[in-house]
């Protein structure tokens, strides 16, 4: 499925898709890092995101990453990009990228390498997040620090990319994969407060 927001992440990503050459295994099996090598492109060295529309995925939970890709590939996640990039590889090797993925250290984007790039935390709008964040810590718990198998951290990720997220999760024409009281909780919420809760996020460590 296209459409016109998953369509913000791919204008940022169409330089780094020029590092997208060839298949990522030559000769022999590939190992986890060289297999890892080729999402540097757009999600940074070692998943350390390269930008503030994309994710990290360094300490990501390997189960989570697994599922995602698999999503990515059905067609069950919409995408711009990653549909292509996910069918490139066999289950075995999407088991090999997630573990490599989640056994790296998470490095917060902000105040990250990458920071110079995106939204930089507005304290007071981190403060009122935390407020209307409450509920959402049925679940990302430890103020979004916590990595449970099938949900992400959100503590240290991009304020942008969150943002991004949040346009998703609510649009009707996107089938997101979303818990059912997540969607509950978010549909509540108007922008300002969902952006309140991005700089929440972001500004954990
Ligand atoms: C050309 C750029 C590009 C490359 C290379 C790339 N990605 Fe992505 N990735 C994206 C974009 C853009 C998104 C957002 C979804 C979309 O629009 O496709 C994304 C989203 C993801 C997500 C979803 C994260 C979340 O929490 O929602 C995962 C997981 C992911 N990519 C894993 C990978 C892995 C693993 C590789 C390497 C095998 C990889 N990506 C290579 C651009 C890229
Ligand atoms: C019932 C549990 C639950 C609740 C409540 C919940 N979430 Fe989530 N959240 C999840 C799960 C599971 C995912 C992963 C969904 C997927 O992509 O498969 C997720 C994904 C996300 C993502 C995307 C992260 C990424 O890396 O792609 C954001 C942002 C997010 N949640 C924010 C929130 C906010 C804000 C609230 C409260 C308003 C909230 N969530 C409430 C379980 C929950």
């Amino acid at each position: 499925m296209q459409h016109k927001k998953l369509t913000l992440l791919a204008a940022g990503v169409l330089v780094a898709g020029g590092l997208l050459s060839g298949s990522p295994a030559s000769a022999g099996e590939a190992t986890a890092s060289m297999l890892a090598n080729t999402c540097a492109g757009c999600h940074g060295t070692d998943g350390v995101s390269a930008g503030p529309s994309m994710p990290s995925l360094a300490g990501m939970p390997a189960g989570y990453l697994k599922e995602v890709m698999a999503d990515f590939a059905s067609g069950d996640r919409p995408s711009t990009i990653m549909q292509r990039i996910a069918k490139g590889y066999s289950e075995s090797e999407i088991a090999k990228i997630s573990s490599h993925f989640a056994a790296q250290k998470w490095v917060n984007a902000s105040p990250g390498p990458n920071l110079k790039n995106g939204t930089m935390v507005d304290s007071a709008k981190a403060a009122q997040g935390e407020k209307s964040a409450k509920k959402c810590g049925k679940c990302h718990e430890d103020s979004g620090r916590s990595i449970e198998d099938d949900t992400p951290r959100l503590a240290g990720q991009w304020t942008d990319y969150m943002r991004i997220k949040f346009n998703e999760y609510k649009d009707a024409d996107l089938d997101m994969p979303q818990p059912k009281k997540m969607k509950k909780q978010i549909d509540k919420l108007s922008a300002e407060q969902l952006d309140a809760i991005a700089h929440f996020y972001a500004s954990q460590k």
